[in-house]
């Protein structure tokens, strides 16, 4: 989505046009090509990574990995563009698109990690389908990782925890990791902090988080 309304955005987002991939949907099922990584490399996922704060924390401590950071946002993914280009950071990549179905984009076992990060509640029952938490959604996250692949999830929001907690384990996904408050957990996932999070936390207000897999028959 264009944001028309920030200052110098169209020569901000070509200076950095490198880490911008274009047709992102044409990548499906050769995202490690694309990146001229090995077959057998990690790829990771971001959906809604806003600014790009906590992917491009991670591409840099994990430089034998891949990361994908999608965002609908211009003006706010051209940060993350920037971030990357500043740090100079070889193994991350962005998609700036308003996913509506993310089996558009990768193909079946794909994925090794999807990461969800502070992703928007959709509050009215009659946007449930729009969660990136949703059941079904769950379903298609199953379908394009690896079958011991993740999805961590992160928020703020207490009634969108307990809902995606509740799709969770009606779906009898595999719980690996979970808090109520991250930040006084013993967790590796409060390391790697998003710009949301900051805020969240500096106000003192207890961040959710669980990590799943899921069975594998
Ligand atoms: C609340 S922000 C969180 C940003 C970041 N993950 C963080 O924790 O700081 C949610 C972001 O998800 C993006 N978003 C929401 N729905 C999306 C979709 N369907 N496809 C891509 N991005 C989406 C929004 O534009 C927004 O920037």
């Amino acid at each position: 989505m264009r944001h028309r309304k920030v200052k110098n955005l169209e020569p901000r987002i070509e200076a950095c046009r490198h880490y911008l991939v274009p047709d992102a949907k044409t990548k499906k099922g050769n995202w490690r090509g694309y990146f001229g990584a090995a077959p057998d490399s990690r790829l990771y996922l971001e959906l809604g990574c806003g600014k790009g704060k906590f992917l491009c924390a991670h591409a840099t401590a994990d430089p034998d990995a891949r990361f994908i950071g999608i965002e609908g946002l211009d003006a706010v993914m051209v940060r993350g563009l920037e971030r990357a280009e500043e740090e100079n950071i070889a193994n991350i990549r962005f998609v700036m698109d308003f996913v509506a179905d993310i089996t558009d984009y990768f193909a079946d076992g794909e994925l090794d990690g999807i990461y969800l990060n502070f992703s928007d509640p959709w509050p009215k029952p009659r946007h449930e389908k729009r969660r990136f938490t949703y059941g079904k959604t769950l379903l298609k996250y199953r379908q394009i990782l690896k079958p011991e692949g993740f999805v961590a999830f992160k928020t703020d929001n207490e009634e969108l925890f307990d809902y995606s907690m509740g799709e969770i384990e009606r779906l009898d996904l595999c719980i690996r990791e979970m808090s109520r408050d991250l930040h006084r957990s013993d967790y590796e996932a409060k390391a790697f902090t998003t710009e949301y999070e900051e805020k969240f936390h500096d106000r003192g207000k207890n961040i959710n988080y669980v990590k799943f897999t899921y069975p594998t028959e």
